[in-house]
């Protein structure tokens, strides 16, 4: 079974749920507590083993590259002012990753994104990751993806239940649980993949979200795919084709999940991952109490 290497982060949204704060600034270099969103997906890559990380980017993203890059300034200043943490953690992202970038000219859509990194990904299998989904869990999500893959050797999405008044902002899957030895209830088959259906015509409340592991076939199955939802190419439609020729499996994933690309979202996973702070956390809860919830 050939390793997942890469991971292909799309980032050339126009981040439009978050203006004004996204005018200007790439919706993926939103801070939690103190690391961009993107960091976070792409620390979850790293934990999971994939260190090749590939970024579609698009106009107005040029923070996102300086973000990974060496800052030679930066990193004379903090070395002169021996502020030695904080060079390191300035350092260690640039050093963990190997990372190329692509260019999405027109926001034509998530499969659109995913097919821009063809060339870049190559004949092997590959991870996927929105980093508006952050996920917080002991193992990371990707990592609960990829060892399904191995068994497989089959594309495997990320499913979560939500609510029924919800629903239509996702991509659904009918799907039914496989009992295989060595697997824990949460691993499905899937039958069928909608992207963003109404309400009462949903298969189930199993959502996708943000985690993908992909053979390169998926690559051809978008080439296929006509425009769907929005009129833009959808992921969900492109593996909706490749069911045709290929099996496709979903891990309900244990973990946390929070919409961090919705203002509402955002605060959660700020207020969370901010009390899990070692060195914030207990100054944060004293000052939470103090506002009398
Ligand atoms: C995308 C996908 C959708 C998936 C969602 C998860 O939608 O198209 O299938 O359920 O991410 O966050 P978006 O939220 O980018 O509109």
């Amino acid at each position: 079974m050939p390793k997942v290497r890469k991971a292909v982060f799309p980032a050339a949204g126009l981040g439009t749920r978050f203006l004004p704060a996204t005018k200007a600034m790439p919706k993926e270099m939103l801070p939690l507590v103190d690391k961009p969103l993107i960091q976070y997906g792409i620390e979850e890559a790293i934990a999971s083993g994939i260190h090749n990380i590939v970024i579609v980017t698009g106009r107005g993203k040029s923070a996102i590259e300086d973000h990974f890059d060496v800052s030679f300034e930066l990193e004379h200043l903090l070395e002169s002012r021996q502020k030695t943490d904080t060079l390191r953690a300035v350092r260690q992202i640039s050093d963990m990753i190997d990372v190329a970038y692509v260019r999405q000219k027109e926001a034509l859509g998530l499969g659109h994104a995913i097919l821009r990194a063809k060339d870049l990904v190559g004949p092997e299998p590959f991870a996927a990751v929105l980093s508006d989904d952050v996920i917080d869990s002991e193992v990371p999500c990707l990592k609960q993806l990829v060892d399904i893959y191995q068994f497989y050797g089959c594309p495997v999405v990320a499913l979560m239940e939500v609510p029924n008044d919800v629903i239509s902002a996702y991509g659904v899957v009918a799907a039914e649980p496989v009992s295989q030895a060595g697997h824990g209830p949460n691993v499905y088959r899937i039958h069928d993949l909608v992207e963003k259906p109404r309400a009462d015509e949903a298969p189930s409340n199993l959502a996708i979200i943000g985690r993908y592991v992909l053979t390169p076939e998926v690559f051809g199955a978008i080439e296929s795919t006509p425009p769907g939802r929005g009129g833009e190419i959808q992921l969900t439609d492109g593996l909706r084709h490749l069911l045709r020729s290929q099996p496709i499996y979903g891990v309900k994933f244990e973990g946390k999940r929070f919409d961090a690309g919705d203002k509402l979202g955002f605060l959660k996973a700020t207020v969370e991952f901010a009390l899990k702070r070692e060195d914030l956390g207990g100054q944060f809860r004293d000052y939470l109490r103090t506002l009398g919830f």
